[in-house]
């Protein structure tokens, strides 16, 4: 299953139905699957399941009323409505869907549901009759209508001694409903991508090498970005401190340009992007040496041969890929950019220039101009990498869908 929870932030309302007492194993099984749950209660869901191990496992205050007594703090539901990438009502009895539908406002949870603004996911659960009813089969179409997503209740028994259709789905199914449905919403499900980061370590002897400042910061946040969007990502990483946050994302540590070849050869052919936003060195030397070099000269000098351009050999390889290389540049930017897209038969070339302030190595932000092989450029303002990440992917996004 896909992680589509991973990090994302939900609003759990919990209406008075005897299903609530299964509550707190729902918000464990939401966490697991790596959401950050925030819990809100009808007054009457109190009743089924206590505010306390909500809380406890939440590791979250809990809200159920517009003000808390005991402080005077009012609970702001546009902002709970607001913080939530989804909402999900479970149980939702058969008086809160009908509020729901006529946006009935009486209690916290239906303020914040008529406030959010993010996907509403609603897990019925009733006894049969009531369940079967024609209102309240209309609530649930209704709501549906207006994209409020369902989680149908299950046959089973019920907690009047009846066996039917009104069971509130197990918590576990629950979260694997929300999973699939989220994950076959992402823009970049069903794609595989190739990302490189950071620098290439190239050996002179057992101690040194020839590198560069490069932090990986950029390669990681597009990564992190395409793994969140749904993408199957492999990210061929040179040696740096930077940590993959996504758990969808596959790591492959390389350190030479030769290592950081043969990974990508090995994920090339059914990948269907590459960014290669790794700072590749150029030269190596042209013999290791096998032992540490003494200090005995005055001067010294390394001799050095062209590395392997794996982009360049990715590009004359390629069949369906879209291949984006990055173009580090710091004087006639356009024009070398524009030039090694050309040369490496590239899609698209993210150039950054080191003349622009906050821009390339080291930084956690970055200024980026896109330019795809067909088409106008575009020159973007000094951003977060995680949302210059975003960027980049839109572009790719629109060169995919064109
Ligand atoms: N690149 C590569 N292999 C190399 C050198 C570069 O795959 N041996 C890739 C980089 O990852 C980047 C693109 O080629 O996506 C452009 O890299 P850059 O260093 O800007 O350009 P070079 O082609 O190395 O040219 P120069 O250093 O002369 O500017």
């Amino acid at each position: 299953m896909f992680p589509a929870l991973h990090a994302k932030k939900v609003l759990l309302g919990i209406s008075g139905s005897i299903a609530a007492y299964k509550t707190p194993f729902l918000v464990r099984a939401l966490i697991n699957a790596g959401a950050e749950v925030q819990v809100v209660m009808t007054p009457a869901s109190k009743s089924f399941v206590a505010p306390l191990s909500l809380s406890t496992v939440s590791n979250k205050p809990v809200y159920s009323e517009f003000v808390e007594s005991e402080d005077d703090l009012w609970n702001n539901h546009v902002g709970l409505g607001l913080w939530a990438d989804l909402m999900l009502i479970a149980p939702a009895s058969a008086n809160t869907l009908s509020k729901m539908s006529q946006a009935t406002c009486d209690n916290l949870l239906l303020a914040v549901y008529l406030s959010a603004k993010c996907p509403v996911y609603f897990a019925p659960a009733m006894d049969l009759d009531m369940h079967e009813h024609p209102a309240t089969q209309e609530v649930i179409q209704q709501l549906v209508m207006r994209d409020n997503i369902h989680i149908p209740a299950q046959e089973g028994e019920l907690a009047s001694g009846l066996q039917g259709v009104g069971r509130m789905q197990e918590p576990d199914q629950i979260v694997d409903f929300i999973e699939k449905d989220l994950a076959a919403k992402m823009p970049l499900m069903g794609q595989k991508i190739l990302i490189t980061a950071g620098p290439t370590y190239e050996p002179i002897d057992p101690v040194r090498y020839i590198g560069n400042h490069s932090s990986g910061k950029m390669g990681y946040a597009i990564a992190n970005e395409a793994a969140s969007q749904g993408a199957e990502v492999v990210l061929i990483s040179g040696p740096t401190d930077e940590i993959p946050i996504h758990p969808a994302i596959r790591l492959v540590r390389t350190s030479t340009t030769d290592e950081m070849l043969e990974s990508c050869l090995q994920d090339f052919d059914d990948c269907n992007i590459l960014v290669m936003a790794a700072a590749v060195a150029d030269y190596k030397p042209k013999n290791l040496k096998k032992n540490k070099i003494k200090k005995t000269e005055n001067t010294s000098s390394i001799e050095l041969v062209k590395t392997i351009d794996i982009l360049q050999q990715l590009g004359e390889k390629k069949s369906n890929q879209l291949l984006v290389g990055f173009s580090l540049e710091t004087e006639n930017e356009l024009a070398n950019a524009k030039s090694k897209l050309q040369k490496k038969n590239l899609d698209a070339i993210v150039l950054n220039s080191l003349a622009d302030k906050g821009a390339g190595f080291q930084h956690n932000t970055n200024k980026i101009t896109f330019i795809p092989a067909k088409g106008k450029h575009k020159t973007y303002p000094l951003k977060n990498k995680s949302e210059v990440a975003i960027d980049i992917l839109d572009e790719i996004k629109t060169m995919i869908d064109a």
